[in-house]
């Protein structure tokens, strides 16, 4: 999988993008991902990527020739691309849409900075809008990079063991169950019998149980929902 990053940071986003899972599937070359700074799309002298509204008001415009352009040139070095605009009234993303996009040979993510994004770059390129929730970033770095993760993560051969990616939370309609390890009593406090009693169909129920439980208390909008792999 490819995917292109295209942002006013790439120094920023580089170190986290080497560490962590995203590191390792890069190393085991599932997984390829391109920082591209779209300010050397730019034109000017002075290297400009946003200006101000047109009908006034506060903050600033992200122009779209530069990452217009930036978008040409990534297709015609690599094809086509499924491209993500990471904005805050984007459609939430969920994990049925991270399984959806893990399946893309070329992923483009737009981080944008600024108050918003020219409407005619929307407009003109065919982009799955993302947000990650009710709450506002000052851009979408830290959004594009929680996306790309969740999707990196289910790449075959990213994960260590495949299935732990199917048993967590929202894969099966609920919410994780608890988890234990060593020791078997800290501060007082136990691990449950039934995980040490060595009976797997009793832990499977006790796990399903204790997911239900929390589900319930926690999110019982998803219990409500109909749940789908795609999307
Ligand atoms: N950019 C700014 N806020 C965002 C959000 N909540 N989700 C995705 N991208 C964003």
């Amino acid at each position: 999988m490819q995917i292109a990053l295209l942002t006013l940071f790439p120094e920023a986003l580089e170190p986290y993008l080497r560490a962590s899972i995203l590191g390792v599937a890069q190393e085991k070359g599932l997984v390829r991902v391109q920082t591209v700074d779209f300010r050397d799309f730019t034109r000017d002298r002075h290297r400009t990527v946003d200006d101000r509204p047109y009908g006034g008001g506060p903050g600033m415009v992200l122009k779209p020739e530069p990452v217009f352009d930036c978008v040409e040139w990534l297709e015609r070095e690599h094809g086509p691309y499924r491209k993500i605009l990471l904005t805050p009234d984007g459609e939430r993303f969920r994990q049925p849409k991270a399984h959806a996009l893990a399946k893309e040979e070329r992923l483009l993510f737009l981080a944008g900075r600024y108050e918003g994004f020219d409407e005619r770059l929307r407009s003109e390129l065919a982009w799955d809008e993302v947000s990650l929730g009710d709450f506002v970033l000052s851009g979408g770095e830290l959004a594009a990079l929680c996306v790309i993760e969740a999707i990196a993560r289910l790449v075959p051969g990213v994960l260590g063991h495949h299935e732990s990616a199917l048993r967590e939370s929202f894969e099966q309609g609920s919410l994780d169950h608890p988890h234990y390890t060593r020791p078997p009593t800290w501060r007082g406090r136990n691990v449950p019998d039934v995980l040490k009693s060595g009976d797997h169909a009793a832990i499977e129920r006790w796990r399903a149980n204790e997911a239900h439980q929390r589900t319930r208390a926690r999110r019982p909008d998803l219990l409500q929902e109909p749940q789908t792999k795609t999307a």
